[in-house]
Parts: structure tokens; sequence; C-alpha cells
């Protein structure tokens, strides 16, 4: 068991000493493996920048990001990342791309080629290993963005709304497959998502992010995704009491505004 933690985490993207720029203010955050969390929050609100810290990509202004207690300096080979756009290397087939990180792992080609296409396989794309990245479609390239990051086995998977650009069956179908990745590999899942019914859908606790500066509004637990995994349907989930009210408080909870002025 681990646990990724950010622990009364502020950044400011504006030079030390400049008092404004606040982007996110001491914001708690635990993932261990086998959670996934949901951060869930209006544009502009960090959630990206909230995931950048997760990464490593950027240092909090003040407050600590560790794993196991350990401060996170950089990128690590424990936590990988499924870019909003699906950032896959476009000289690369889909098969070398799902086999990067075990290239940088030392793994050896033919291992490396068996090893990507049971990946690719496992996110239904068994027999597009040789296609070029411009041959895929955007949901199977997003699939393969996930295939790649599962690739190296990572303790985390941070996710910046992976399934943003995706239509609403194809959303769906992915939504369906990160919960079976998610109990496949063990992995802590961090996701960011503008999707209310895909974060309660998917998470077993879902993080609200207030705007001006990013904070952490509420927490929600949730356990749909589990309901899902033992077989019971998708839209019967959703269309459950618990399910409708949980989404309502959600969407309160994010846009106070518009429900008072709808009310
Ligand atoms: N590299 C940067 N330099 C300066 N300011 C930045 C930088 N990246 C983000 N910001 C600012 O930080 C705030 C939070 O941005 P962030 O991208 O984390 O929000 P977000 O919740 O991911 O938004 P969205 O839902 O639109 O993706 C915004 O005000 C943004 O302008
Ligand atoms: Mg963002």
């Amino acid at each position: 068991m681990s646990t990724l933690r950010l622990d009364t985490v502020s950044l400011s993207y504006a030079p030390v000493g400049a008092d404004d720029g606040l982007v996110l203010d001491r914001v708690d955050l635990a993932v261990r493996t086998r959670d996934f969390v949901a951060v869930i929050g209006r544009s502009g609100s960090g959630k990206t920048s909230l995931l950048n810290l997760a990464a490593g990509f950027l240092q909090p202004t003040a407050g600590s990001v560790s794993v196991d207690g350990k401060p996170v300096a950089g990128p690590g080979a424990d936590r990988a990342v499924v870019f909003q756009d699906d950032a896959l290397f476009p000289w690369l087939s889909a098969r070398e791309n799902v086999a990067f990180a075990l290239r940088l792992k030392g793994t050896g080609p033919a291992e490396r080629a068996r090893r990507a296409d049971a990946l690719l396989e496992r996110v239904g794309l068994a027999g597009a290993g040789d296609k070029a990245v411009w041959e895929l479609s955007g949901g199977m390239r997003q699939r393969v963005g996930i295939a790649r990051a599962i690739a190296a086995e990572p303790r985390f998977l941070l996710m910046d709304e992976p399934l943003g650009a995706l239509d609403a069956m194809t959303r769906e179908r992915m939504q369906e497959l990160l919960l079976t990745v998610w109990r496949d590999t063990g992995a802590g899942v961090l996701l960011i998502t503008h999707g209310i019914e895909e974060a309660l859908f998917l998470a077993t606790r879902v993080v609200v992010l207030a705007p001006g500066p990013g904070r952490v509004e509420a927490v929600i637990e949730a356990g749909f995704g589990r309901q899902f995994l033992s077989g019971r349907p998708a839209r019967e989930i959703k269309a459950d009491p618990a399910f409708v009210a949980a989404r309502e408080r959600l969407r309160d909870l994010i846009d106070p505004l518009e429900t008072k002025a709808a009310a």
C-alpha cells in the first residue's frame, strides 16, 4: 500500500515575494493505491495545476507533495500521467508508443513488443500495434495513451480530463474501461474531470475544488464504480435515486450561483 499525499499545498505562478497569483490555497489530498479520486471544479480552479504538482512537473510554493513520506522532487515511474490531449509520439507506431516506458526500463525488444500488444488488447485495440498515430481516431489515441501509462505498472495513474474530447458514447465505453483498468492494475487513480456524472460514476472519492484561489470545497465519498464492477449495468446505476441525489448535490457545490439563479 502506497500513499500519494498533497499536504497543505499552495501554489503561485507569480515570482517569489509577489503577493498575488495564488492558484491553489492549502490543498490537502491523499490518494492511496486502490483509491479512485476524482477532482472536479470549474475552469480555472487549479485542477491541472494540482495534477502537475502530483506528477512532479511543478513544485509547490508552500506545503509538500510526497509518496510514502518521501518528497516528490520530479516526475517518476511510480506516477504515470495521461494528458488531456493524447500526447503520443507521432513518429512511433501505436505499439512503440506503448512500449516506450518499457524501453526506458531496459526491457528487451521482443518482450517489449509482446507486452505492448497485450496492453493494446487490454484497451480494446488488439491488432492495432502497427498503426501510425495519424491512423487512429481520438478515442483510439486516448486508449493508446492509457495503455502506455499502465505499461510501466505505476503505483499511481494521474489523468487530466482523459475523456474530455470524446463523443458521449465513446466516453461511456472509456469510463467502463477506466474502471476495469483500475481494478486490474490496483493503482491509485487521480482523475481530473469536468464531468459531474463521470466523477461520481468512477470515483471512490470526489474532491470538489472551488476557484479563486483553488481550494477544497467538499469531499464526497462515492463507490458506484464498484457496483459496476460487480455487474450492475451503468445505466441502472446512473438512474439510481442515490446516484441522482449525489449528482445534484455536487452540481449545487460546483455552481452555486447558477443554482440560485434557477431557483
Ligand atoms: N503556467 C502558468 N503560468 C501562470 N498561470 C498559470 C499557469 N498555468 C495555469 N495558470 C493559472 O492558474 C489558474 C488555474 O489553472 P489550471 O490550468 O490549473 O485550471 P483548471 O482547473 O485545470 O482549468 P480548466 O478546467 O480550464 O482546465 C488559472 O487562473 C490559470 O490562468
Ligand atoms: Mg485543466
